[in-house]
């Protein structure tokens, strides 16, 4: 990768960089085509990082779809596929890592210990391997892009973060790896986390501006559905994922649930008003 990189480099064009753990869906596709209207090349990298799952967590039964994901890049035109092994990632004695102190234990950070450690971890790691003008990332992940932000600022990392919308099914459900999982019972369940966060912003949009309302009316969606098991529902600064204490300055509305024991995450950014 890095002998590509300084083929990239030697060409003169700028590098575009999405990092993924593969099982592609059109919100990847989406982080794709934004790189190749950004950047003259661009690297795709499909990692599985163990070290952003915790022990008891889907690492072993995570969808690995190489094939279909290799032939859709190169549909794409995507030039260059960084697909590392775990051994290549973390030679045996690696003991260094990324932590992101403090905004990493909020939001999925609270329900996944250690989470975005394993994140901060390997996307530093993969900067510096391919070292990209522009990263892009989903604002899927919410609180994930408000830790690299961070991480990027802090460690004066030569990188501009890129953050797309969120791609949906066209009922609703964010597209995510982890949907392969439900079945078509839960499927239909895990529409709750939208429904729940349109709830909140119609409730917003007709003149309730009082935080602890907002949550509560989300909650209360989600308990709705039986199907489905609150793990946060939350409305945050969307740089510091700290609680707000009223919507002045804009706001992330985020969500987590389970619908089985699939864990799914949802957002939308409230405007200032
Ligand atoms: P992964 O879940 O594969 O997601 C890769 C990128 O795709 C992330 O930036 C994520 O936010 C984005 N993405 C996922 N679903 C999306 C959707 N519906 N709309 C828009 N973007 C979406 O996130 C990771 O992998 C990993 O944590 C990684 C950053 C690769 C580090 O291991």
């Amino acid at each position: 990768m890095k002998a590509v990189r300084r083929e990239i480099t030697r060409s003169g064009r700028t590098l575009g960089f999405v990092p993924t753990m593969g099982a592609l869906h059109d919100g990847h596709a989406s982080l794709v085509r934004a790189s190749k209207t950004q950047c003259q090349a661009t690297v795709v990298s499909i990692f599985v990082n163990p070290l952003q799952f915790a022990p008891t967590e889907d690492l072993d039964k995570y969808p690995r779809t190489m094939e279909r994901d290799s032939q859709l890049l190169q549909e794409l035109g995507v030039e260059v596929l960084y697909a590392p092994t775990v051994e290549e990632m973390y030679p045996a004695g690696a003991t260094t890592y990324v932590e992101v102190a403090g905004i990493s234990d909020r939001l999925d950070g609270g329900s996944r210990p250690g989470h975005f450690r394993g994140v901060a971890t390997v996307v530093a790691k993969l900067f510096e391997i391919v070292r990209p003008d522009c990263a892009f990332f989903g604002q899927k992940d919410a609180a994930q892009v408000a830790v690299l932000r961070r991480m990027v600022r802090d460690l004066d990392m030569d990188v501009e973060l890129v953050v797309c919308p969120i791609v949906r099914e066209k009922d609703g459900l964010a597209m995510s790896s982890r949907n392969a999982y439900l079945s078509p019972v839960e499927r239909k369940q895990a529409l709750i986390l939208n429904r729940s966060l349109m709830r909140v912003q119609h409730t917003a949009d007709t003149g309730e501006r009082e935080v602890a309302k907002l949550i509560e009316t989300g909650k209360s969606v989600i308990g709705e559905e039986p199907g489905a098991r609150l793990d946060y529902f939350a409305i945050v600064d969307p740089d510091t994922l700290e609680p707000v204490s009223d919507l002045s300055r804009g706001a992330l509305v985020a969500v987590a649930a389970y619908v089985g024991i699939t864990r799914l995450i949802d957002n939308i950014l409230l405007v200032p008003r």
